[in-house]
């Protein structure tokens, strides 16, 4: 793998700065934001009212713990532009989750916004090695998604040649990765490996591919992952996180010359921990669930949004921004099997140590005998012949039994059985009959 280390001059000042100047640059965007969202919005101005609590009221960073939290349903509860702190003919852009579970939620960008979003997103790029005329193949979906557009802008921002292929497609993928010579290619993990499986469909070999780094992100993913795709590619793998509430990708990365977990970039996103069953604020290095302030956005201020993913807060390393650990997962996609906790990236970790194994899986839940069961599809490795299923399927079953506690039903099939994303894998198919 290259060395893609960033060079003496290559970061802005903010990234290498005091931590004490973080905190004042901090300090009075918070004030701003909070009175600016007070002063436009009535939803805060009441949220505000209602808790007693005034802009003017925060003095330190740790104030902020005093103003009440923001959800997806307050979201929801205005669609489509009722949380907007601008009249509508300034916003310059929308984007709007796809709604195919309620209704969707949309948020909005002014022009300034839309220059923050390309500054973070910059630097998210360069952060994972990239720099000014590298080619870079962009496969997060276009449209009202935030990952095809946001990286876009960010990536012309940082001087990139951009090539905007958006998902699917997967034959055309491999074919422009290698016409164009891609030094960088930012897409879902899980879509990363139906790009991996392509390689081998036209007989091509990924580790001669022209990638220096996958810049992987908007979907949980493990580190058994990482190496999985590092050693197939040959290429750096590091983490891109964010979320459209808060701007969307670009809100925290790995360093490539670290790969220690994602810098947030707190002089926009003001980032704390709460535990989310009291709301308290946790000190760093506490998992509990991550809680997003915007300290610059014009359009759709945020103020303390719960975002429902699990991580703790730790220092700085390679910057002097503080890093959240890897998302373990997302409290709604947390299964409760018999009393036991399970994320699906416990069972990804398993999955990526059995050889005999394709990394391609789905959870499926059921209630047969009115016992919950959970059933991990998954798919033979290609070249191995049917007989190797038996021993597949019971080398995992026995590892999540040890490693994770709980007795799943392992079922081998075919390889290209178990359903592929184009985008953000669909991990947990629940077929329980639902709670009358
Ligand atoms: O997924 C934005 C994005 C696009 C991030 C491309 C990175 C790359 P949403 O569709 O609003 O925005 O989904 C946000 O996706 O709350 C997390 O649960 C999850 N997520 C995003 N990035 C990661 C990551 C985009 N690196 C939701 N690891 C978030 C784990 C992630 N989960």
């Amino acid at each position: 793998m290259k060395d893609l280390s960033p060079k003496q001059g290559d970061l802005e000042h903010i990234e290498t700065a005091s931590r004490d100047e973080i905190a004042s640059v901090q300090l009075q965007r918070m004030k701003w934001s909070l009175r600016h969202a007070y002063d436009n919005v009535p939803f805060y101005k009441r949220a505000f009212d209602e808790a007693g609590v005034h802009p003017d009221d925060l003095t330190s960073l740790a104030d902020l713990a005093k103003f009440p939290f923001t959800v997806k349903q307050d979201l929801r509860d205005h669609y489509p532009f009722g949380l907007f702190a601008v009249p509508r003919e300034q916003i310059a852009r929308i984007h709007a989750s796809s709604g195919t579970t309620g209704q969707p939620t949309v948020v909005g960008y002014t022009k300034n916004d839309l220059e923050m979003w390309n500054d973070v997103v910059a630097r998210s790029l360069r952060a994972s090695g990239l720099r000014s005329g590298d080619v870079l193949h962009n496969a997060y979906g276009y449209g009202l998604f935030t990952g095809g557009l946001g990286i876009h802008g960010g990536a012309e921002k940082l001087g990139l040649t951009v090539v905007p292929v958006s998902g699917g497609m997967t034959q055309r993928q491999v074919r422009l990765i290698e016409d164009f010579q891609a030094d960088g290619m930012t897409v879902t993990p899980s879509y990363a490996l139906s790009i991996l499986d392509e390689y081998a469909k036209q007989g091509r070999d990924p580790r001669e591919s022209p990638l220096k780094v996958g810049i992987f992100g908007a979907e949980p993913w493990t580190n058994a992952m990482r190496k999985e795709i590092e050693d197939a590619f040959d290429m750096h793998a590091v983490d891109i996180y964010g979320l459209s509430e808060v701007i969307g990708p670009g809100v925290a990365n790995e360093c490539v010359e670290t790969k220690d977990g994602l810098h947030i970039w707190e002089d926009h996103f003001y980032p704390e921990i709460i535990d989310p069953e009291t709301g308290e604020v946790l000190p760093d290095g506490e998992l509990g669930e991550l809680v997003f302030t915007s300290l610059t956005k014009e359009a759709f201020p945020i103020i303390r949004y719960r975002t429902r993913d699990l991580t703790r807060l730790l220092p700085g390393t390679a910057r002097s921004m503080r890093r959240m650990e890897k998302v373990t997962g997302r409290s709604d996609d947390m299964i409760i099997l018999r009393g036991v906790n399970v994320f699906p990236t416990q069972i990804e970790e398993q999955l990526m140590d059995v050889p005999a194994l394709a990394p391609h899986f789905q959870i499926e839940l059921s209630r047969p005998d009115r016992m919950d069961l959970m059933t991990v599809h998954v798919e033979l490795a290609e070249g191995l012949s049917a007989d190797a299923r038996d021993a597949a399927a019971k080398s995992l079953s026995g590892k999540v039994k040890s490693n994770v506690g709980i007795s799943v039903k392992v079922n081998v099939t075919e390889p290209g059985q178990v359903a592929r994303s184009e985008g953000k894998a669909v991990r947990i198919v629940d077929n329980r009959p639902k709670e009358s």
